[in-house]
């Protein structure tokens, strides 16, 4: 039963989430067996800015979840975001190696190593390739070459690079805790596995999942994700902006923030708000609807969702998305947010919950636990072989069954690992 255990850490901004799945093969159902969360400390804008503080956060949600689970956590996939993650699509090309006969896996697999070799400084790490297309003989739009006959063979990839000194300290916590890290993965990219349905991927579409510090994009155009990056802005911003403009502390803008989007979205809003229930330090209790809506949380959406509209400007795949966006992550829940988006960004906009997973807590059916059903999405899909490895060569073979060839892929994978 063990071997079926898959893990995930998400270290965010506002919160460490842990989270144990067990992939039950009969009915290939995943169940979540143990959860926690707790506040992050050590962290910002998805950076570990404090390794000790960090580890003490994680060690206390790992072993929460750990005990919950009653199994303990010797490995899990970690969730990567931040402004330090950059992508780029890169073509790989190889001569097909017996052209009598067939296209076989260690084709795909030259190809897309081919596809690796970029130049790369060694401030930054590649954390994720994904085949996009494959090109047999100069024929586009092959999602799965390997039978096909040719002579050559090409690949479209989706490249995603973070920062090595990141990454270093994620480890570092990871193994300061005991803890084998099966794979970091951009946490846009997880939490698109949570919320998005293939139709959409299909059609072409943009996640975004707005943290407490940062906001992570995907963007997948013909079922394939093309284009990765980050934000450096969050839902804490928000807050701030509440903080400044009531003049009150954090704390209590934080839990107004809340209250609005629990108390007031969908509702009849009254013109005045009455705050007391919230029991302020600051003795707030009746604030305008129209002062901290209008005034003070519609202008920072306002500017978070033209930031995203430039994002996607920039990614040069603004005319092949018509799905529109999917915004998930805690601040996915602010008031306003589809108003002001569908206003800035004109495309369809839905908020996007974590779904395709079962199990006892409901309370991880939230937005904000996105990027954590995501790591087990993931690592369901995903077969690990080495962190700096092909940990994604489940999606290389994304369409074939993976049957007695995956052994042999491995042992061919291996051969390229240092
Ligand atoms: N119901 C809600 N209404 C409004 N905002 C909310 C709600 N629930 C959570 N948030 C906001 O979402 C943010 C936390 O989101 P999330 O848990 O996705 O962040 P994180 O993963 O810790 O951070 P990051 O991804 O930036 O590293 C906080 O700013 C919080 O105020
Ligand atoms: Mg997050």
């Amino acid at each position: 039963m063990a071997d079926n255990l898959i893990c995930g850490i998400d270290i965010g901004s506002s919160k460490i989430a842990t989270v144990v799945g067990i992939d039950t093969s009969e009915t290939n159902e995943l169940k979540i067996i143990g959860f926690n969360t707790n506040i992050a400390r050590g962290v910002r804008k998805g950076l570990v800015v404090d390794i000790k503080e960090a580890t003490e956060a994680v060690e206390a949600s790992v072993e929460k979840a750990e005990r919950m689970a009653g199994h303990k956590i010797n490995k899990a996939f970690i969730a990567v975001g931040g402004p330090h993650i950059s992508s780029l699509n890169s073509h790989g090309i190889v001569a097909v190696s017996n052209p009598q006969g067939e296209i076989n896996e260690e084709d795909v697999a030259r190809v897309v190593e081919a596809a690796k070799a970029i130049s790369l400084s060694s401030t930054r790490r590649i954390i994720e390739v994904i085949p996009r297309d494959y090109i047999v003989d100069g024929q586009p739009g092959i999602k799965n070459p390997i039978g096909m006959s040719g002579v050559r063979l090409e690949v479209e990839t989706h490249i995603i690079t973070a920062s090595t000194t990141n990454l270093k300290n994620q480890e570092r916590i990871l193994s300061d805790l005991g803890i084998e890290n099966e794979g970091f993965v951009f946490s846009g990219m997880a939490s698109s596995e949570a919320v998005l349905t293939d139709t959409e991927k299909e059609l072409g579409i943009v996640l975004v999942d707005i943290g407490a510090g940062k906001i992570d994009l995907s963007i997948y155009v013909d079922g394939a994700l093309s284009y990765s990056s980050s934000i450096p802005i969050g839902a804490r911003h928000i807050s701030n902006d509440i903080a400044v403009g009531l003049r009150v502390s954090l704390d209590s803008a934080e839990k107004i923030k809340v209250f609005l989007s629990k108390n007031l979205v969908g509702k009849k809003k009254n013109p005045q708000i009455n705050l007391s229930e919230l029991d302020l330090p600051e003795n707030l209790t009746d604030v305008s609807l129209k002062t901290l809506v209008d005034g003070i949380v519609a202008p920072r959406l306002e500017e978070i969702f033209k930031l995203i509209f430039d994002e996607i400007e920039k990614s040069g795949f603004g005319q092949q998305i018509p799905s529109g966006l999917v915004i998930t992550g805690g601040g996915a829940l602010t008031i306003g947010m589809l108003e002001t988006g569908k206003r800035v960004v004109g495309l369809p906009i839905r908020i996007g919950y974590p779904e395709k997973i079962s199990g006892l807590v409901d309370e991880i059916l939230d937005p904000q636990y996105s990027t954590t059903v995501g790591l087990l999405l993931y690592g369901k899909n995903n077969i690990s072989v080495d962190p700096d490895g092909f940990k994604n060569f489940g999606k290389i073979l994304k369409d074939f069954k993976i049957g007695n060839s995956v052994s042999s892929l491995k042992n061919f994978f291996k051969q390229f690992i240092p």
